[in-house]
């Protein structure tokens, strides 16, 4: 049976938990592969709002084991405090699993984050300040802490002693502030070790023996598309691979396994944190996308910047994710404007350009080239097939779909689980 992968088509905050919860029900497992706590995605389930940082959102669904993969970093407090959270609202969170080579947020990494981002000042990234860049960085650097190293203390104690060396004298000299005790950190990190000891298993095996045995793995991406560390907007970026590829090297699943790559994609745009962003808006159109589509992040409250859909985008999605279908999300918010302007290619330096331009200073001058869309004032949100929209809503869904290079076979009209429109099914 097939691994499925679902991951965000733009800047993240696309939608993903939803559609992930929606196909809950339907797949074994959900699998997150990059990123961590820095995520949020909320989902709906009749009227209890569930915001998940670090879990899957698969863990809302019954029948569905949740996973953390290898190429997840965990900051165990965080985990530790959304699952006894979910626990006190009566989900059941026992079928969790975590890859014991899956690297921890440690305390030092959430204040390097921190640090270095008010060291930068007017040119910071506008990170979530949850230590993702500075553990990615310790992993590549050779010197990360994983989750099995809690269940091996002097190794544990070896490794810290390593990642503090360099980061103690940065601190002290260049950041001034204070060294950060090893022994204080090997000692908050085993207070977690037993608690996560019943969750921690080689991943990599259970799900390549689930895929041999039929079962159906999802796996729910983090962040974005153009927030991935290789094919984003660098360095306005996060510090992991949200696209497809990561998917494989974030769990140990090849790629021959993957059968199919759904993009999530708002029916406009938005981002959180600096960076470009040729449709953003800053007028009231702009206001109008934040406050009826509630663009405020679930993770750092911070408001979210907004603008119009941006094909050129959706197409660079399709292109570097290998996209088979579409899931676009949010169609609702747009309803009430006369006319919607697409963004379909840009003009750089007085040239009309159809492509995601590779250099940075050309994206950075990329001016929108618009194409206005008839708008519809008729409420969508009960609308239950694709014939049950407006007309225009209809051509709307259509122009975009025709632009971005993939088949639309999701529409959410609202945020719950069934204000969804199907059209061809995932599974
Ligand atoms: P994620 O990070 O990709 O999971 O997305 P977020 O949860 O950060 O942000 C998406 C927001 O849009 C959440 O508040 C969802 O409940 C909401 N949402 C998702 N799909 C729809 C939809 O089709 N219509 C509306 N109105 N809201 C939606
Ligand atoms: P979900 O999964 C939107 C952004 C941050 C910042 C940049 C780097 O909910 O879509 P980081 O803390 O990752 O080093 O910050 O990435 N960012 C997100 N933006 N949605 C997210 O997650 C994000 N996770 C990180 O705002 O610009
Ligand atoms: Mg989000």
């Amino acid at each position: 049976m097939p691994a499925l992968v679902l991951l965000g088509a733009q800047w993240g905050d696309e939608g993903k938990g939803k559609a992930t919860d929606l196909l809950g029900g339907s797949v074994d497992y959900v699998v997150r592969y990059q990123g961590g706590n820095n995520a949020g995605h909320t989902v709906v389930v009749g009227d209890q709002k569930y915001a998940l940082h670090l879990l899957p959102s698969g863990i809302l669904s019954p029948g569905c084991t949740p996973v953390i993969g290898n190429g997840v970093v965990v900051d165990p407090s965080v985990l530790l405090s959304e699952l006894s959270g979910l626990n006190e609202r009566g989900v059941d969170t026992s079928k969790l699993l975590i890859s014991g080579n899956a690297h921890i947020i440690t305390p030092y990494n959430v204040t390097v984050d921190k640090v270095t981002e008010r060291f930068l000042g007017k040119r910071k990234i506008g990170t979530t300040g949850r230590g993702i860049g500075p553990t990615y960085a310790d992993k590549i650097n050779r010197v990360g802490i994983r989750v099995q190293d809690l269940y091996d203390e002097s190794i544990l104690m070896q490794k810290v002693e390593a990642a503090l060396d360099a980061k103690n004298q940065l601190l002290t000299k260049l950041y001034n502030r204070r060294a950060i005790a090893v022994d204080q950190v090997v000692e908050e990190l085993l207070g977690y070790a037993e608690k996560l000891a019943p969750y921690v298993t080689d991943t990599v095996l259970v799900l390549n023996q689930a895929l041999e045995n039929d079962k159906v793995v999802l796996f729910e991406g983090g962040q974005g598309t153009l927030l991935d560390i290789d094919h984003g907007t660098y360095p306005f970026v996060t510090s992991s691979n949200p696209t497809a590829g990561g998917a494989c090297t974030g769990s140990g699943v090849g790629p021959t396994k993957i059968s199919r790559v759904i993009g999530i994609l708002k029916a406009y745009t938005t981002r959180v944190g600096a960076g470009p962003f040729p449709t953003e808006l800053l007028d009231e159109d702009g206001e109008a996308l934040r406050r009826i589509g509630g663009e405020r992040g679930v993770t750092t409250g911070r408001d979210r910047r907004c603008g119009w859909f941006d094909a050129v985008i959706a197409r660079y999605a399709t292109r570097v994710n290998g996209l088979t279908d579409f899931f676009l999300t949010k169609l609702d918010v747009l309803t009430g404007w006369e006319q919607i302007p697409v963004c379909v290619a840009y003009e750089i330096d007085g040239k009309r350009v159809e492509e995601l331009p590779y250099s940075q200073s050309d994206f950075h001058h990329a001016k929108p080239i618009y194409e206005n869309l008839p708008g519809w004032s008729e409420d969508i949100t009960s609308a239950k097939s694709f014939s049950d929209l407006p007309k225009n809503a209809q051509a709307y869904v259509k122009a975009l779909e025709e632009m971005s290079g993939a088949p639309i076979s999701a529409i959410g009209v609202g945020p719950g689980r069934d204000e969804t429109i199907e059209i061809n099914s995932f599974l």
